[in-house]
């Protein structure tokens, strides 16, 4: 396994495929509201990137996952199945969209809430964005991948939640999950270097109590073993000379 380097040319696809994905959570945030099942909120997401995008969802049929993308609500920690759950006030859900258009991948994720968000779980939304953006800052080349791990879970740490181990970001391009792993723990000066032309995501999932998980019996829905909140943000992350560039970056972030 070894990490691959794009070129201009596929770094330009994938970029693409990022602001496709970009633009379905952008879409989607008017249709989050109570009332709404996830299923809807799948079909929706669906025909946005089949018919106005032109490009395909990659979850569809991923390893057998049967929706175009995944919602998880409140204690789901990721992967969660679209279907005919009711979105109702204080539920808060992660939606995350990975497009392919011309055969290259973007890969992106967001919390929404329904209503009002609690103090707590407004709290844990936004240490978990800053979580992710400790990650990013970071990314240059030779920085390595357990310095961005460590920067990571101290931050999480610090904050008295927890970082989930058993899913981790990814290397991606005209693969939905390549090498390397992104890991959001570690250890400083451990792990692969980073050089200009990597592709790969930064998705934590922090949890409010402990950081253990179980898999439901769909096989697919992760939640928190004792069934506090958890959040996840995600992004594709380009490694350039001397920095980063955010491949999913929507209008209303930006980066120094
Ligand atoms: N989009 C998820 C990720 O960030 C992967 C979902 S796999 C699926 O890597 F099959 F559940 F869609
Ligand atoms: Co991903
Ligand atoms: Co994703």
């Amino acid at each position: 396994m070894s990490i691959h380097i794009k070129t201009p040319e596929e770094i330009e696809k994938i970029r693409v495929a990022g602001q496709l994905a970009a633009e379905v959570l952008q879409m989607i945030g008017e249709h989050v509201k109570s009332g709404v099942t996830t299923q809807e909120i799948n079909d929706i997401c669906h025909d946005y990137i089949v018919n106005t995008q032109n490009a395909i969802p990659a979850p569809l049929n991923y390893r057998g996952f049967p929706r175009s993308v995944c919602t998880s609500i409140n204690h789901q920690v990721c992967h969660g199945i679209p279907g005919g759950r009711v979105l109702k006030d204080g539920d808060t859900v992660n939606i995350d969209i990975t497009v392919i258009k011309d055969e290259f991948h973007g890969d992106t994720s967001k919390m929404f809430y329904v209503g009002k968000p609690t103090v707590k779980a407004q709290r844990l939304i936004d240490l978990t964005y800053e979580a992710m953006c400790t990650g990013i800052n970071m990314v240059k080349p030779d920085v390595t991948l357990g310095d961005i791990g460590h920067a990571i879970q101290t931050f999480v740490e610090k904050n008295k939640c927890s970082v989930v181990r058993e899913y981790c970001g990814h290397g991606i391009g005209k693969n939905f999950h390549e090498d390397p792993q992104v890991l959001h723990y570690g250890k400083p000066n451990s792990g692969d270097k980073l050089a200009p032309g990597m592709t790969f995501t930064i998705e934590p999932m922090v949890n409010a109590g402990k950081r253990h998980v179980r898999l439901l019996p769909d096989q697919w829905t992760v939640v928190t073993k004792d069934h506090s909140l958890s959040a996840q943000w995600e992004h594709t992350i380009l490694v350039t000379e001397d920095g980063f560039e955010v491949l999913t970056r929507r209008p209303e972030e930006y980066w120094a």
